[in-house]
Formats: C-alpha cells, structure tokens, sequence
C-alpha cells in the first residue's frame, strides 16, 4: 500500500491530525529505532531526550523483551482475568512488589496511565465507603499538576486552562499551589514556598471538612506539567503528618518518576513520608508495551475483598503478554543495574546542564533528580520573567532540536504561566558519553533560539 505522511491523505493518516496543526509542522517520520536514538526517512538520527514519552526507558529493540512477549503470546496469549489466573500476572506483581517493598504487597494492573490514577482514587473511594467513610469524595491536588486525560483525571489534573472546555462535563478536585522550587507560590525560597503549601494543604482539608476529603495525591518529583519540580523535603513530611492527622489518603502519581531518579519509586527518598497508594506506568512497561499499575498495602486490598471487593476492571488488565514484557523489562533493569544506576548518570547530566545554565542568557533553572531533569527558559534571569505566550519557547526549541539530531518534548499547561521548560530524561541504557554528546546538542539548540530572541529584540 502507498501511504503519504508528508500531507492530509483523503483517509487515514497519522495520529497528529488531530492536534494543532501549528505545532505539528514537519514532525520527523520515524522508520527506525537504535539503542537511545531514533532514524527518519531521510537518514537523519536523533537521540531520543525524552525517552518517547518520559517512557522508553531501554532505548529501542531490546531483544530480550520482545523475545519474552512473543514467548508468551505463542504460549498462551489472552484470557480474562475476571475468569481465570496465570502465572506472568502473578509472577510480575511479586516482583514489582519486591522493588516497591513493605506497604506495596498487592499490585492491581491496568492498561496506562489516567486508567491507574482512575483505578487508585476508585479503590479508595470503594474501601472507605465500605468502612463506612461514605461522605469521603473530595480529591485535592496541586496547581500546576497532571495526572491524565480521561474526564476524571483532566479534574484532578492541575491546568487552569482546560476547564473552558472540559468545565461543563468533568468534575473538578480541589488545588493547592504547588510547591515549586524556581518560583515558590509563597515567600522567597523553595523551603518556605514548600510549608506554606503544606500550609494550604491543611486550610484545604478544614475549609471543606476532613470527613469529605478521601485524598490528596500529587507527583512526587514532576513530569512535563512542572518541569521536573523537586519539593523542598520539608513538604513530605508535612504532608504525612497532615493526612495521617486529617485521615486523608495520600496517594503518589508516580507515573514519570518510577524507576527513574536512582531508586525504584521517587518515595524511597523520602522515608518519613510513605504514601498510602502509589500510581506507576510509563516505566513499567518502557515502551514495549501499554501498563500501569496501582501499589497498595495488602491489610487493605484484603480487608475491602472480604468486605466488598474492588469490582471494576477493564479488559487488558493482567493481559498475559503485557505482564511478560514488564517482567522482562524489570529484570533488564535490575540486572544491569539501570534503576541505581540512574543517581550518578544523572549527576553528570545535571553538571552538563547546569554548564549550559550558566552559559545562556535564557536558561534559568535546572532541576530534577536522577535521570529525570529539565531546563527552565526566562526571559530575564534576573527577574525570572516568562517568555509571553505567544513565544512557545519550549516548541521553538524543539523544532530547532530536530535539526540537531536531538527528539525533544514540549506541551505547556496553563499558558506557560508557571514557567516554559524542556524535559530531559534519556533512556536510562544512556552511556556519559552519550549524555556529553546529547549536552552539546542541546546547547547549540538553546543558543539558536536565544539568537533568534535577540534579533528579534526580545532579549
Ligand atoms: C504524572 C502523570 N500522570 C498521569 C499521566 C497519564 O498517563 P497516560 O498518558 O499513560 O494515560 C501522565 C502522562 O504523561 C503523567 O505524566
């Protein structure tokens, strides 16, 4: 069959027709993939700095995964988890709870991301109403924040934009600032920006009655919705001691961060802040193929199965050849060691970026933790002052990456008005060589664009 992908076709086409068209032009038609880089039709490669969604943790083509799948699909390919049980479901849960440790004993699989923030929130919803907690439906997050794009998540997503639309049909949680470090929503420092949300956190939870509120969940280290945001520590053991006194579950969306900041779970840092329920997915699956999960304590999964049960499902959770692909991807992980691994790589990457920093007039952050960091762009770095709208820097600069041999990510929530920023997250299978590599690129990508600002006066 001929397709063309260069234009509209009269039928079909490629996802992207359906978004802006003003941030799609000439998008790369991708025909290979190759360790951390990925090839166009024309022969040109790029290094793929955001692992294709903050996903592809194990770069392209590893063969030991797609050979467990096809093993699997040969062997046994599908059959409903409603009805029956086999051994990969179980085999990969044990092991994810194994990574995650005590307090994460029962894993339930679903097909994605929102689908596992959807699952955990219902969970919750379920256990407390059958203990009796009927009132408790209220969810509170943060602002800026993301946590999907199904009707229930875009309300509980932080994105003061998207209730224009979605207002009318999806219901809306409650937002705190969140506690951003480059522009703290109170005060002047990263530590007091972090205990006045906490602060917010708890007016929240008494101004709409601690016996309405079933969770507070939030990225523990952020994603693309807050530039790879690190919480100063004092927020998380705040917000324990303020949900374990308000009998509010904190639930950790950690769909971005698994695997990635050089432990299992972003929350192993924090050991005085355990979340009740913790929400993966991207890195679970790498890629490969499409999971999520949600890592509760078995006193509860065990405790609401004898009471009620947790009775919603759909139907590719637990699907056979999904779990065999994770499986093979977590054990690709533990046994190069890629997950610990991530801590000093990313050290390397965040001196190269913070070179980058102090070498640009429009680089004004750096952050993140592990193998999961971003850079900030300002229009002044004195004042921190934001590009206005109309200049999509983080869209700019990734056109201009394409023509460096660098795949970057830009999609900005609330109008860019909390910052404008690109996320920098490899494969964790990247060498430091790589990552000089993909650091020099990224700075002849950012200096292209700060030409063009200062020619065109905004600078
Ligand atoms: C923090 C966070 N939560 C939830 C989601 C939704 O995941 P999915 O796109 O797989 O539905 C994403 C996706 O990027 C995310 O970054």
């Amino acid at each position: 069959m001929n397709v063309n992908l260069k234009e509209r076709p009269a039928a079909g086409g490629s996802q992207d027709l359906f978004y802006s068209s003003s941030n799609t032009k000439s998008l790369p038609t991708i025909i290979r993939g190759e360790n951390i880089h990925v090839f166009d039709d024309e022969g040109r490669r790029y290094i793929d700095v955001i692992s294709g969604a903050m996903t592809a943790s194990l770069g392209q083509g590893n063969k030991r995964v797609l050979q467990a799948m096809y093993d699997q699909g040969v062997k046994h390919t599908f059959s409903y988890v409603r009805v029956t049980r086999h051994l990969p479901n179980a085999e990969l849960t044990q092991l994810i709870a194994s990574l995650a440790g005590p307090g994460f004993e029962r894993v339930h699989l679903s097909s994605g991301g929102s689908e596992a923030v959807e699952m955990a929130i219902k969970f919750l919803r379920q256990y407390a109403y059958a203990k009796g907690k009927k009132q408790k439906t209220k969810i509170i997050t943060l602002m800026p924040s993301y946590h999907g794009g199904t009707l229930a998540t875009i309300g509980w997503t932080g994105d003061e934009d998207v209730a224009v639309v979605w207002g009318p049909m999806a219901v809306f949680g409650e937002k705190i600032p969140a506690p951003l470090s480059f522009r703290p929503p109170f005060g002047n420092t990263s530590e007091e920006g972090a205990r006045g949300s906490a602060i917010a956190l708890e007016a929240k939870i008494v101004e709409l009655g601690a016996d309405n509120v079933l969770a507070f969940m939030m990225e523990p280290i952020g994603g693309q919705s807050t530039g790879a945001n690190v919480p100063h520590p004092v927020f998380f053991s705040e917000i324990r001691r303020i949900c374990s006194k308000h009998g509010i579950y904190l639930v950790f969306d950690e769909i971005v961060s698994t695997c990635r900041t050089g432990s299992f779970l972003a929350a192993h840092h924090y050991p005085d802040c355990k979340p009740d329920v913790v929400v993966t997915a991207k890195g679970l699956g790498a890629a490969y193929t499409p999971i999520g999960a949600v890592l509760a304590p078995a006193s509860m999964v065990d405790e609401l199965a004898d009471l009620t049960g947790f009775n919603l499902s759909h139907t590719y959770n637990a699907n056979p050849i999904t779990c065999a692909g994770a499986i093979a991807v977590l054990s690709e992980m533990t046994e190069r060691n890629l997950i610990a691994n991530a801590g000093p790589l990313g050290e390397l990457l965040r001196q190269r970026l913070v070179d980058i920093m102090d070498n640009s007039p429009i680089v004004g952050d750096v952050r993140g933790k592990g193998l999961l960091m971003a850079l900030e762009y300002v229009r002044n770095k004195e004042t921190r002052e934001v590009f206005s709208s109309e200049i999509y820097a983080s869209d700019r600069i990734r056109q201009i990456g394409v023509e460096n041999g660098l795949m970057l990510y830009s999609r900005r929530q609330n109008g860019g008005r909390y910052g404008d920023w690109s996320i920098v997250c490899p494969p964790l299978i990247i060498t430091a060589d790589q990552i000089d590599d993909m650091a020099d690129r990224l700075k002849r990508t950012i200096a292209v664009f700060a030409d063009e600002m200062t020619r065109a006066g905004v600078l």
